[in-house]
């Protein structure tokens, strides 16, 4: 395998790393996945390898276990690795801290450090619009400050930044780029790949998605009482073919050599902000069917609105969110229904 054109996949059997590995081998990439697959299951590389028809290498590897990762790296040749695997509920890292710190800087801290070890340039980073917090001005910038973490999970985000960031400065010939993925929805069209919530659905679209399906009885809109146009909030919803397009993005301008600092940040979003109600209004309209939902108390620490500027990755990465949000909520209905034999 040639080692630029390789490329490493943690938590790549999970929702935005199966997408990712997909765009990367439509690219042109050799992909290979590692997953411990505590929040996924193998069907998702199934997928993959369904889309690409490729027989995309696979092991479940923990990478809080070095030992284990250390081997990944003595088996494969790849300059880049893209790491997704982290834990990603907000609520849960506000129980259960310890397990966020634990697993998500422990499993990053071993990825920079192998990098280092065996001389691998490139690290991209799935960073969140979460660093943001309420923001004071909107859209937001990559360089509009960040605000003190709201919750352990963003905590981990803005600390594995500076992790990167730290290292990118202080190791020679160590590459960064993190992208701060907004609110990353729908499914690949094939509807071989797409998002698998365990239990209750914390985020808004597999939520509406399993009413629709009969799996939740009515969609709870937490609060219609914002400061924006229908009082719903604010988000910027990115379609989660378009966000892996932006890995891809990412990862040729690392191998190209074309990064022009150590360390960079990106915006991933569509640079529009859709109200709740907008976006079911939206659901409804292109599936063709009435979801039952009630207005209720906002949900504590929901911010009131966040949308990108994209600018920089327009102009710097080439990139674009393409897919309409009718198309992308099409196919979040089309996987939801897939995935329940409807
Ligand atoms: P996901 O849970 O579907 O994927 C993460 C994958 O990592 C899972 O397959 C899980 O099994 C694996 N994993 C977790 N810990 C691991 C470990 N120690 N070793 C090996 N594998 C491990 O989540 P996702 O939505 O695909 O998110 C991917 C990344 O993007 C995460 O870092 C998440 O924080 C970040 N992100 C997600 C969103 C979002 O809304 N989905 C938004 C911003 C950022
Ligand atoms: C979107 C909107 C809710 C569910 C979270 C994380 C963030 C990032 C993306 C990882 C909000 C409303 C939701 C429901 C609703 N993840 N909503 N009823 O909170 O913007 O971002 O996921 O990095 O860090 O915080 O996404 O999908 O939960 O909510 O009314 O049943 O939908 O109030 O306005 P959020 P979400």
């Amino acid at each position: 395998m040639e080692s630029k054109k390789t490329v490493l996949v943690s938590g790549g059997a999970g929702y935005i790393g199966s997408h990712t590995a997909v765009e990367l081998i439509n690219a042109g990439y050799e992909v290979v996945i590692i997953d411990n697959l505590s929040n996924s299951e193998e069907s998702a590389v199934e997928g993959v390898r369904k889309i690409t028809g490729k027989d995309v290498p696979f092991e479940i590897v923990d990478t809080c276990d070095k030992e284990a990762l250390r081997k990944v790296f003595e088996k494969y040749g790849f300059d880049t690795v893209i790491h997704f695997a982290a834990y990603k509920a907000v609520g849960e890292s506000m129980a259960e801290p310890l397990k966020y710190y634990s697993n998500n800087l422990v499993s990053f801290m071993n990825i920079v450090e192998m990098m280092k070890e065996f001389n691998r340039p490139n690290i991209l980073f799935s960073s969140s619009a979460t660093v943001y917090g309420e923001a004071d001005e909107l859209p937001v910038t990559e360089d509009t400050p960040r605000k003190p973490a709201t919750s352990p999970y963003g905590n981990t985000k803005q600390m594995s930044e500076d992790i990167l960031h730290d290292c990118c400065r202080a190791y020679e010939g160590m590459y960064g780029i993190a992208l701060r993925y907004f609110n990353p929805i729908g499914a690949h069209p094939s509807a071989l790949i797409g998002e698998l919530p365990r239990g209750v659905p914390n985020n808004l679209v597999p939520f509406v998605t399993q009413t629709a399906a009969g799996i939740r009885e009515c969609l709870s809109v937490f609060g219609n009482d914002y400061d924006t146009p229908d009082g719903t909030c604010l988000r910027d919803y990115i379609d989660v073919v378009d966000l892996a397009k932006a890995h891809v993005a990412a990862v040729n301008r690392m191998v190209s050599d074309k990064m022009e600092a150590k360390y960079e940040i990106f915006n991933v979003g569509t640079g529009n902000p859709v109200s709740v109600l907008e976006l079911l209004t939206t659901f409804e309209k292109v599936n063709n069917l009435k979801l039952p939902y009630k207005i209720v108390d906002r949900r504590p620490g929901d911010v009131t609105a966040v949308w990108a500027d994209t600018a920089k990755a327009n102009d710097v990465l080439g990139w674009k969110a393409e897919r309409t949000l009718g198309e992308t909520l099409k196919s979040a209905w089309e996987w939801e229904k897939r995935v329940r034999g409807l």
